[in-house]
């Protein structure tokens, strides 16, 4: 049995990107597995954040998760800034993490992109708070998008460095990254990824989104000029919504090509939005019935904070004591 951990921030939007990189991959790993999945408010408030909405943005979060499939039997789900330990820690692995290794973050170069010497400690430090989530648990393996890479691969050099200076007390995590589906392209601009916080509306299909609006998103996703539904890498808005079809139906691109053959692109886009927003349906259903009793899921997280913090506490008695401020 493999410590399998993730999180997402708590965000108005969580779209299918999302639920493809990180939520589906942790509902199948519950059931074989110890998995701890939770909501990085402290992350969140790296950017500015709205008080109001981010209290309503962590209870959407959890509904989410919860109607996804995330059973709270089966995986630890909480909140960070519940356990304290989460910060202390990025504390401690703040003074054995390099200034050079934290700029060379790509994430961080293009959130504080134009925002010169305004930009926050707290943003430049992010990857640490991660590296804490991480190695508090003795993780195993780490389910992430693509765009996460960079910082797994930090927080495990940041673990193997506290190892071979303070003896051996982390785990160093596996990132586990899906085939299909590890990044989802903005619909309309499949050179970068599907991001929540993209100029347009049209980038992203949110969870939440209703059935007009989805048709309205996949009718205007960028493709290219060519006539055929084939799956080509250098064809990208089209290899996009051909990898979201694959997703929603759990059919091989192969038989979604085979499907297709002598049809163009307006049935497919079309259908596309049918099979997406059948698949949205029941989720939304379940999300919105958690969300009419907060106090259900407050209880949830309230429960899952006390569990993660028995564990998380013992590992920092032990990160204290090698450390040495331990009396
Ligand atoms: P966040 O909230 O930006 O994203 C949550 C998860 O969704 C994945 N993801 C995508 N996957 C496929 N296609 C996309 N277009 C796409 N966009 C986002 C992300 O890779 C991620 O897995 N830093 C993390 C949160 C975090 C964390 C952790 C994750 C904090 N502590 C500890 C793992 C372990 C983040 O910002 O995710």
């Amino acid at each position: 049995m493999a410590n399998v951990l993730t999180a997402l921030q708590p965000s108005g939007v969580l779209h299918i990107g999302n639920y493809f990189g990180a939520i589906e991959p942790m509902v199948q790993l519950q059931e074989t597995n110890t998995n701890r999945l939770f909501i990085v408010d402290y992350h969140a408030i790296t950017v500015p954040q709205d008080p109001a909405e981010l209290r309503k943005n962590i209870l959407f979060a959890t509904a989410i998760y919860l109607a996804a499939g995330i059973d709270p039997k089966k995986t630890l789900l909480f909140q960070q800034s519940r356990v304290s330990q989460h910060t202390e820690l990025a504390w401690v692995l703040n003074c054995t993490t390099h200034m050079g290794e934290l700029e060379r973050m790509t994430q961080f170069k293009d959130k504080s992109r134009g925002k010169g010497e305004a930009v926050t400690v707290g943003l430049f430090d992010y990857p640490v708070l991660m590296a804490a989530d991480i190695l508090l648990y003795d993780t195993h393996v780490v389910p992430v998008g693509e765009d996460q890479k960079q910082h797994l691969e930090l927080a495990r050099d940041v673990a193997e460095r506290f190892n071979n200076r303070f003896g051996e007390t982390f785990v160093v995590p596996e990132v586990k990254i899906r085939e299909q589906g590890a990044r989802i392209m903005g619909l309309d601009n499949p050179e970068n990824k599907m991001s929540k916080s993209a100029a347009s509306e049209k980038n992203y299909i949110s969870l939440m989104d209703d059935e007009a609006t989805v048709l309205k998103k996949c009718k205007s996703a960028v493709t290219d000029s060519g006539t055929t539904i084939a799956y080509d890498e250098a064809r990208k808005g089209l290899a996009n919504l051909l990898t979201i079809y694959s997703l929603v139906t759990g059919k091989e691109i192969k038989e979604i090509e085979k499907a297709y053959e002598g049809k163009g692109y307006g049935d497919f886009k079309t259908e596309l939005a049918g099979h997406v927003s059948a698949f949205l349906k029941p989720i939304q259903a379940k999300a919105t019935a958690l969300l009419n009793d907060e106090t259900h899921l407050i209880k949830i997280l309230d429960e899952g904070a006390t569990k993660a913090q028995e564990l998380a506490e013992k590992k920092m008695q032990r990160v204290r004591s090698v450390i040495g401020v331990q009396l």
